[in-house]
């Protein structure tokens, strides 16, 4: 099966190398091919150039992409897409006053949505997560990671990574589940915070790891959740079961868990809306990428990610959606791209960067995702027709995807 996209009016992150990462400066570089056309065979870019050298060919299925923009799909490297129900309540309390920290403090939040998912069947909390990942396939992105973290209990965790194992089986995009074991402290474990830590170390991460369910350790360090100390523990038992740590860190503060992701070598160390020097002098030091999740800085109203500071230093930048039910309920690349640009002063290069090569990157994925490349997955957004590249960003909550070619197959 041989797919042709032709007059393609700008191919966008072509890569001729197999560059699996953007850093510091090159993030402003996004490389670009004008009057293009891209050659999938099967679910394989084989081959892509420019119009002016292309030797027709007899393709199975010809796409005519005249006056539209061709990019690869968005990787998006955090989310929380396996939840049940909605907290909608908790959205209304907000805008009348109460804060994230208020809520949760009464027992909401997390504790509420780990509530529902108890008592929802693996049926229906799949077929919720399926709507969902569905939908974000619509709206382009093309590989996702996916955290447990609203069980709380062994059983119910287990429970959402087989609905993410299930997922990845039915549907067509990359899925890489994480095992977020310490997200909030549950109710029957209040004044026993080190009881809750002892089942995640010796029953949870054990039994995830039996049944293969979990590629990634992740922890909600944050005051109020889990400390360094807690983390730290936390990390290294993920670690002995074959798991890679990728933590939720500097949320809402900055207290050093950057640090301790650093020291066990996380892939990625995601939220960071508080950050100060040292953070960025340790990140410096190490091979792990900072991701920015800046729909979740909009929906609750907190700080952005400095992402050009960050950039700034030479440090790699993804973006992710953090799609969940309590901070961020969407799952909307275009929105976090054009947020990125609007709020934290990314460049439009250095936003799609960090939304696909550097996105594949923090899931692991970037040798075969994340650019136009030769060998690459054939993972593509076609636009409408567009002026340029600028109006993704630009032109900000419109629609802009006409088709999404998930393994060289419109989806
Ligand atoms: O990444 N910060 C921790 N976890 C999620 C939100 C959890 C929730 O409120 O349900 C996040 O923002
Ligand atoms: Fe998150």
């Amino acid at each position: 099966m041989l797919l042709l996209i032709k007059n393609i009016k700008e191919l966008l992150q072509v890569r001729d190398t197999n560059v699996t990462i953007v850093k510091g400066k090159d993030m402003k570089v996004l490389p670009i091919l004008k009057n293009a056309y891209v050659l999938i065979e099967h679910d394989t870019i084989v081959e892509f150039g420019s119009m002016d050298d292309f030797e027709d060919l007899d393709a199975d299925e010809v796409i005519d992409a005249t006056g539209k923009i061709v990019l690869p799909t968005w990787c998006d490297s955090h989310t929380h897409i396996v939840y049940a129900g909605d907290r909608t309540q908790e959205f209304v309390d907000r805008i009348n006053g109460l804060s994230y920290e208020d809520i949760a403090n009464r027992g909401g939040g997390i504790l509420n949505s780990a509530e529902t998912l108890q008592n929802t069947s693996e049926d229906a909390l799949y077929d919720q997560a399926a709507k969902r990942l569905h939908n974000v396939i619509k709206l382009g992105t093309g590989a996702i990671e996916i955290k447990s973290g609203y069980g709380l209990t062994v059983e119910a965790e287990l429970k959402m990574l087989r609905v993410i194992k299930k997922l990845k089986h039915d549907f067509p995009i990359s899925i890489k589940p994480t095992l977020l074991a310490a997200h909030a402290i549950p109710e029957g474990f209040k004044d026993n915070k080190t009881g809750f830590i002892d089942v995640v170390v010796n029953e949870m991460i054990p039994a995830v790891a039996k049944e293969h369910l979990a590629d990634y350790i992740d922890v909600f360090c944050e005051k109020g959740y889990f400390d360094l100390e807690d983390t730290e523990r936390i990390l290294k038992a993920g670690i002995e079961h074959g798991m890679i740590p990728k933590i939720h860190v500097n949320q809402f503060n900055a207290f050093g868990g950057i640090a301790i992701g650093v020291k066990y070598n996380a892939l990625s160390v995601d939220h960071l809306e508080e950050l100060n020097d040292d953070d960025i002098s340790v990140l410096k030091t190490s091979n792990t990428i900072p991701v920015a999740l800046p729909s979740c800085s909009y929906f609750l109203s907190i700080p952005y990610t400095p992402g050009r500071q960050i950039i700034d230093a030479g440090l790699p930048l993804a973006l992710a959606t953090d799609y969940n039910p309590g901070s961020t309920p969407s799952g909307n690349m275009n929105f976090v791209v054009s947020t990125a640009c609007i709020k934290m002063k990314l460049t439009p290069e250095e936003a799609i960067n960090a939304a696909t090569i550097n996105g594949a990157h923090a899931m692991g994925i970037s040798n075969r995702y994340g650019s136009i490349c030769r060998g690459k997955i054939a993972n593509l957004i076609i636009t409408k027709e567009l002026p340029s590249y600028y109006h993704l960003p630009y032109a900000f909550g419109d629609n802009h995807i006409e088709t999404v070619i998930i393994n060289g197959q419109v989806f």
